[in-house]
């Protein structure tokens, strides 16, 4: 690809259709929160694996944890049930139950437990005769389980697809989404409609999405290992033009869990995965053991920086701009914006196996970064590295970076606003400034 190309690609980040977002207040940046599938499952023998079943146990460590371990403070506030945590049957009166034996407290006391720590609830359900795992699903019994969720004060509600008619989901998931409405209860919803129907080759009503739901997951299920990231990255990378424009606000697209924390990634696996994540404008739910998350991978979970990122305020879903040499970039347009010039996020990933980390070139100019007042840089996983953090750069600046292999090199560039104190000389003298990364 030429430069001109990616200049092309940029120009259509800005051009924003007018969409009509689901208007229940919620979900305005992407939700950050723990979500049990990823790593937990469907264990239910809790006498066999104690610590790790589906269980009030689970969940009540999970709300102690993330409280105590400082994620709730960086923003991580729900707290997910997944599938397994139903009884078999419905109660006399038709009402879904937790399993007895695994939540002997109930629902109610679990999401009562999950408040009083300053967090907030989420339950899993699933639009068909029964939920993936073959427990009770909400076909049928619509305007009741919303009611109940509405009593158990649950404050997001993902559903899931399985045992249900694919053709037949957007009429399902919208009638959902208004009977949570007519509960009166500001209920995040997570849909998975568009995954089965993708999943189908059938075209998927976004527009619809964006209006009856606060995410969606648009892919198959991830899993703990770099292909599985890269895999669902290079799709939301093929769908971009398409998908990335019902993004925003209350509004989101969903690449599914972040598997940070678990087996399958290295530390320079996990920086790209949370890079492309924050990029993407993407949902932060972790799904790990976070009594064992090691200090190198929190790190990485709780870089304020790059939630900062994920959390822009405009809501712009960034896209994957360019390819050159094994390298991708990613670019997301961000707050601040100064005299029209947005802000970027950019990241340098690579996909090489190459033993020495690659150096990597490109101007600021033909990254589409033309704000004649200039831009700052800083590197946000390596904060103390870079003699360059907030230097000044003009148009003409190269980047430079080094790229580790399966690793990236995430950048905040911010536009210059007019600034008195900008000292212009400084500024021209500054034009073929390299900056080493
Ligand atoms: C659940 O209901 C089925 C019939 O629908 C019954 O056979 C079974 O015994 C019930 N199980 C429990 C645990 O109540
Ligand atoms: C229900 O929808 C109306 C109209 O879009 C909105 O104003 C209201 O906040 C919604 N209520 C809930 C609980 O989502
Ligand atoms: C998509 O959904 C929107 C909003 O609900 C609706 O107005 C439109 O008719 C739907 N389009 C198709 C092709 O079904
Ligand atoms: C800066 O780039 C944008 C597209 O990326 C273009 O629309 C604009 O005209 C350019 N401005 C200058 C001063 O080159």
């Amino acid at each position: 690809m030429t430069s001109g190309t990616v200049v092309l690609c940029l120009v259509s980040l800005a051009v924003l259709h007018e969409i009509h977002g689901l208007d229940n207040g919620l979900a305005l940046t992407p939700p950050m929160g723990w979500l049990a599938w990823q790593r937990y499952r469907c264990i239910t023998d809790c006498d066999t694996y104690p610590d790790e079943c589906v269980s009030e146990k689970l969940f009540k460590n999970a709300a102690d944890l993330l409280v105590s371990e400082g994620y709730a403070e960086v923003g991580y506030q729900y707290l997910i049930v997944d599938d397994c945590w139903l009884s078999h049957n419905r109660s006399a009166d038709g009402k879904l139950q937790a399993d007895e034996k695994r939540f002997p407290s109930g629902i109610k006391a679990l999401s009562d437990y999950v408040h009083a720590k300053g967090l907030k609830f989420g339950l899993y359900q699933d639009w068909g005769k029964k939920t993936c795992a073959g427990y009770p699903g909400v076909l049928g019994s619509e305007e009741l389980d919303v009611k109940t969720f509405a009593e158990w004060e649950v404050d997001y509600v993902k559903l899931d697809g399985c045992y249900s008619n694919v053709r037949d989901m957007d009429k399902g998931y919208v009638e959902f989404s208004q009977h949570l409405n007519k509960t009166g209860r500001p209920m995040v919803f997570s849909c998975s409609w568009p995954a089965y129907q993708e999943d189908k080759g059938m075209l998927v009503n976004y527009t619809a999405l964006a209006k009856y739901c606060n995410l969606w997951r648009n892919s198959g299920d991830i899993d703990d290992s770099w292909s599985s990231v890269m895999d669902i990255a290079d799709y939301f990378a093929l769908k971009q033009e398409f998908w990335a424009q019902y993004a925003g606000p209350g509004h989101w697209n969903d690449p599914d869990m972040l598997v940070i924390g678990n087996f399958g990634l290295t530390v320079d696996q996990s920086k790209v995965q949370m890079s492309i994540w924050a990029i993407l404008a993407a949902p932060l739910l972790m799904s790990n053991k976070l009594s064992d998350v090691r200090p190198e991978f929190k790190e990485i979970l709780q870089n304020k920086e790059v939630i900062r990122i994920n959390q822009d305020a405009l809501g712009i879903q960034g896209k994957r701009v360019f390819r050159d040499k094994r390298i991708d970039i990613w670019l997301r347009p961000v707050e601040p914006v100064h005299l029209g010039h947005y802000s970027y996020a950019v990241a340098f990933v690579s996909r090489r196996s190459d033993g020495a980390p690659f150096a990597y070139r490109i101007s600021l100019a033909d990254l589409g970064m033309n704000s004649s007042n200039g831009y700052t840089i800083t590197n946000l996983f390596e904060k103390n590295k870079s003699p360059y953090n907030n230097a000044y750069f003009t148009q003409k600046s190269f980047l430079r970076v080094r790229v580790n292999p399966s690793g990236v090199v995430f950048l905040r560039v911010n536009a210059s606003p007019i600034n008195p104190d900008i000292d212009r000389d400084n500024a021209n003298n500054a034009t073929n400034n390299v900056v080493f990364i």
